[in-house]
């Protein structure tokens, strides 16, 4: 491995082949290169090394970490963070309010103390951070008029509404129909009293209000002056009350199509683009607003909030805006499944959003309250000792509407390849066959479009993974600790619901030739795996949570953010990886460790298992069912002032008031 070699790949944009640029760098870079490949020649188990000098070469570049090391650091830091976060509860209902003051700018709103009392019978955490995604989701609302925020909910299909303390459904040949709102409906049910309020759940996965960024600028600076003024008023005529609401009896039975709905790949892309902000590198990054890379390939540099490759900031190294090449390795930006957004901001309840991008209110997805979710109880805890060394992953190719012409650039598609030995090693005796002298030139020139497909993966490259990429036995090592499969191509809305039901195929002409399909598992067999990958469908994961429960290790890659974000901590309870998926073999190696004749890298076992148990424990304290109805009755709180005529003169001040 040459340290400098391996920075330069990352930052350089542009693409330089090897021989021009060592002719011109001269004899100390000569000198590197030579100890380069002699210690390739050594260290490898590969004959003949194909893998590259880099695109261009910066000998100042400071040296690379050592895998091992990198990750003991961001363990180390996330262990730091946890016991901050742990040892920030509130002691009483006043030390709550205090808290709350100052993290929210507000006072809390009106029933603040009923939800401390449900919060404390339900023995839950009050941690005030555990809340700060209402608050993210909620505040650009405080810049929009009390009316037009109620409106809304009439104007759509789904909807769940409370009167009198009464929860039911406005009539709707839609609204009778949906699951998620029965569901809503459900967890409703089993919060103390509530004020009237009116949701629009959004029937679908995936989020719908995209708000372009200088329209969101408007919106907070709107919040921050209801704020100024909330707080100006005094405390004798701040009202611990909320108001009752004209009732809503029936509602349309499909979406609004109303001036700012976007539909279709490019429209998505546009509005994500101008939701981005304006210095985001999504607006400077060549090639980010076309759909380019085919086949898709990692970035030439590491994905954007981590260290070489291992994320160090989770919310930068999900978000699009700072990491613009996602437009061609994910299948939301590629083209999403059902595709339908709005532009203007509206009051929308959804499981997720896309991080740095989105403007929906989140709310937690019926899988997590839901008792039989397939993956929710993990039946019976399998202890770390007799799980296996091993990783796997079961699924269908959802994650976006994969069509034959834009289906390899699909997360899941490229997924899959990474977890199948036979390709690896199909793409290993291809470069080794071939004249070329880099996976990059490979694809770029060396491949025909016949097979896209099958390669629709990088190769890992050796500036980012030292130890393993590019030794010429991958494949060998993936067939090995690596199981499963697509379980559903998942080819169009129509078969895969015959397909659910036992009459259609669930295979799809335009992936056939790529991917076999391997039989569903149940989450016993699952969990008998100790590393557990996570990678997107349409929105939010329904078996994220019941695999950090498991004791085995989650590795989390998402684009998406969900309610419990900021309870979950990464690389405490789960580990996570970049959408791109550019460190998969470097964590397998840091984790499961690599043997062979010339090769030994140590494996981490212990630190698995400590996170798989660390994971397993938070989640008796912080993401129980009633965990989750704490979470939904503060949201309900915050929505019910926010959509209030009189929110300005609204809140809980009796600790204030000596009255408590
Ligand atoms: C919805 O269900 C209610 C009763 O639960 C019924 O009165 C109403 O007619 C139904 N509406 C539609 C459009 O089917
Ligand atoms: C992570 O990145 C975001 C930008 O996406 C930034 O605002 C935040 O401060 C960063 N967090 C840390 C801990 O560096
Ligand atoms: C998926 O895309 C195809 C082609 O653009 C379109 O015909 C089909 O309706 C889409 N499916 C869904 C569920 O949106
Ligand atoms: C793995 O790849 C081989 C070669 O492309 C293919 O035949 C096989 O079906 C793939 N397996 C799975 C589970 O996708």
């Amino acid at each position: 491995m040459l340290p400098g070699l391996s920075k330069a790949a990352r930052t350089d944009g542009s693409y330089n082949y090897t021989l021009k640029t060592i002719a011109a760098s001269g004899a100390l870079l000569f000198a590197l290169l030579v100890i380069y490949f002699l210690h390739d020649t050594q260290t490898t188990a590969s004959s003949q090394i194909r893998y590259p000098v880099s695109e261009s070469l910066d000998t100042t570049a400071p040296a690379l970490k050592e895998t091992s090391q990198i990750i003991a650091d961001l363990i180390r830091q996330a262990d730091k963070q946890f016991e901050i976060l742990a040892s920030s509860e509130s002691q009483s209902l006043a030390d709550a309010a205090k808290v709350y003051r100052s993290r929210r700018g507000r006072h809390p709103p009106p029933g603040f103390d009923t939800w401390y009392r449900f919060a404390k019978e339900s023995n839950s955490l009050v941690i005030e951070s555990f809340f700060d995604t209402i608050y993210d989701n909620l505040e650009p609302h405080w810049g929009v008029l009390p009316q037009k925020i109620r409106d809304f909910a009439s104007t759509w299909p789904t909807v769940v509404k409370v009167r009198n303390g009464e929860v039911s459904r406005p009539s709707g040949k839609t609204n009778n129909a949906s699951l998620s709102v029965y569901y809503y409906s459900d967890i409703l049910n089993n919060l103390p009293s509530l004020p009237d309020v009116t949701l629009a759940i959004n029937g679908d996965d995936e989020p719908r209000v995209i708000v372009p960024f200088d329209q969101m600028i408007k919106f907070m600076e709107e919040a921050e002056k209801s704020r100024s003024e909330h707080n100006a008023v005094p405390l004798s005529e701040i009202k611990n009350t909320f108001a009752s609401q004209p009732d809503l009896l029936s509602v349309p039975d499909e979406l609004p199509k109303t001036q700012d709905y976007v539909t279709g790949d490019q429209g998505h892309w546009n509005a994500i683009v101008s939701a981005c902000r304006p210095d985001d590198p999504m607006h400077t990054e060549p090639g980010s607003t076309t759909l380019q890379a085919i086949p898709p390939k990692h970035s030439k540099h590491y994905t954007k909030g981590s260290t070489q490759g291992y994320i160090s900031n989770y919310t930068m190294a999900r978000n699009v805006c700072w990491n613009p090449n996602l437009r061609s390795l994910h299948g939301y930006f590629i083209h999403p499944w059902s595709g339908i957004s709005y532009t203007e901001l509206r009051p929308i309840f959804t499981a997720a959003n896309i991080v740095g991008v989105s403007n929906d209110i989140i709310i937690p997805p019926p899988a997590h309250w839901m008792k039989d979710g397939i993956y929710k109880e993990a039946e019976e805890k399998i202890p770390w000792k007799e799980k296996k060394s091993a990783t796997g992953w079961w699924g269908s190719a959802t994650g976006g509407n994969h069509t034959a012409d834009n289906w390899w650039g699909f997360h899941r598609h490229r997924w899959v390849q990474l977890l199948n030995g036979t390709t690896h090693s199909m793409l290993e005796k291809q470069l080794e066959q071939s004249p070329y002298s880099s996976t990059q030139e490979l694809y770029e020139i060396g491949l025909d479009k016949s097979n896209w497909g099958k390669y629709n993966f990088p190769y890992p490259l050796r500036e980012l993974f030292p130890d393993l990429g590019g030794f010429g036995k991958l494949g060998l090592w993936i067939g090995h600790v690596a199981n499963g499969g697509f379980t559903n191509m998942f080819c169009s809305m129509l078969e895969y619901y015959e397909s659910t039901v036992g009459k259609g195929p669930k295979t799809c002409k335009h992936t056939d030739d790529y991917y076999g399909l391997v039989d569903t598992v149940k989450a016993d067999y699952i969990m008998r795996h100790k590393y557990l990958p996570d990678v997107d469908g349409h929105g939010a994961s329904g078996r994220f949570v019941g695999f950090v429960r498991s004791l085995s290790v989650p590795i989390k890659s998402t684009i998406f953010t969900e309610w419990h974000d900021s309870r979950l901590i990464p690389w405490r309870h789960f580990v996570p990886m970049s959408p791109e998926y550019q460190e998969w073999y470097g964590l397998l190696q840091y984790f499961l460790g690599y043997k062979d004749e010339k090769i030994n890298i140590p494996d981490h076992d212990d630190m698995g298992e400590k996170i798989g148990r660390q994971g397993s424990e938070w989640t008796t304290r912080a993401e129980r069912r009633e965990d989750l109805l704490v979470y939904v009755h503060r949201l309900i709180l915050e929505y019910a002032r926010v959509c209030a005529d009189e929110r300005i003169t609204m809140g809980w001040v009796d600790d204030l008031l000596d009255k408590t």
